[in-house]
């Protein structure tokens, strides 16, 4: 497994991976990994003649006050995950190489990435098209992967790669979850005992939401909304950002709900905020 720090040896890379005609699977993360991404990164290998995965805790998707100091780290555990799953390279840049001194360059992501997560996070999702697009140039891949945990960012990210005429491919992976229905992230690691506990409220509210429509009793979204919410609310330890049924690629928001729909939220347990999200299709 090669281990890769700069753009120019990236892109000499990947370079000649094509020139050989091997395809290139992708997948960008921010480390600390876990069952999620190895699950994304094991169909990437499935995939792909070569998979790359990225390393990278990305500042401009950080707001000033959120934890880019202390997002979770975990360097030689990464390398031990990704090379038991056989992945040929991890491009592991540093910040000064992604954003040397006076860059001034942004992809702007526009009316999707002011909504939900880009409410309460501004320049979010500015910031996470700003990097993919750097990691694209980079790496040059076939196929993109990112998982539905994520759900907004990979409707910025497909929308982002059809306007900006990308020729990369997006695949999007399932959630994967721990044994009580919490999604795994890296950012669960700031749980203690009793947040870790509170924290199933959130795939229980999804699987709640899921089942009210699938039952057909109820249409109306605010209905809906107001019935998830009060189930979240009745964990002590749970404040909510936003609870949405929106559709699957617009994010618009509808009066009633008409499947397919996808319920996402975001819930702080104490300090540590944690987003979520059901895709409810009808059989
Ligand atoms: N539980 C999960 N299931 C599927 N994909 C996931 C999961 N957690 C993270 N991912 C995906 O891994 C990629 C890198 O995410 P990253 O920000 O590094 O991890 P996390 O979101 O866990 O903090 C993203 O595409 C993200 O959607
Ligand atoms: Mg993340």
């Amino acid at each position: 497994m090669q281990v890769i720090t700069t753009g120019k040896e990236m892109q000499a890379f990947s370079r000649k991976i094509r020139t050989e005609g091997k395809s290139i699977g992708f997948v960008p993360t921010m480390g600390a990994l876990h069952e999620g991404h190895l699950s994304i990164v094991s169909r990437s290998v499935e995939e792909n003649d070569i998979t790359l995965v990225s390393i990278f805790i990305n500042p401009t998707q950080f707001g000033p006050n959120e934890d880019f100091n202390k997002y979770p780290k975990d360097h030689k555990g990464d390398m031990e995950k990704l090379l038991s799953l056989n992945v040929d390279a991890v491009f592991l840049p540093d910040v000064a190489e992604m954003y040397p001194q006076g860059y001034s360059t942004f992809v702007y992501v526009g009316g999707i990435g002011g909504i939900l997560c880009g409410a309460s996070r501004p320049d979010h999702f500015n910031g996470v098209a700003t990097v993919v697009t750097k990691l694209f140039n980079t790496v040059m891949p076939d196929r993109a992967y990112f998982g539905q945990k994520d759900y907004q960012q990979t409707v910025v990210i497909s929308k982002m790669v059809r306007e900006l005429c990308f020729d990369i491919d997006i695949v999007v992976c399932p959630v994967v979850r721990e044994a009580d229905g919490l999604a795994m992230s890296s950012r669960n690691a700031y749980l203690n005992e009793e947040e870790r506990k509170a924290a199933s409220i959130l795939s229980k509210a999804l699987e709640y939401g899921k089942e009210l429509i699938m039952s057909g009793r109820e249409q109306q979204t605010s209905l809906i909304k107001s019935k998830i919410t009060a189930l979240i609310q009745s964990e002590p330890l749970a404040s909510i950002d936003y609870v949405e049924i929106v559709g699957p690629q617009y994010l618009e928001v509808v009066k009633e709900v008409k499947t397919p729909a996808v319920i996402v939220l975001a819930v702080k347990i104490g300090n540590t905020r944690l987003i979520d999200n059901i895709i409810v299709e009808s059989n």
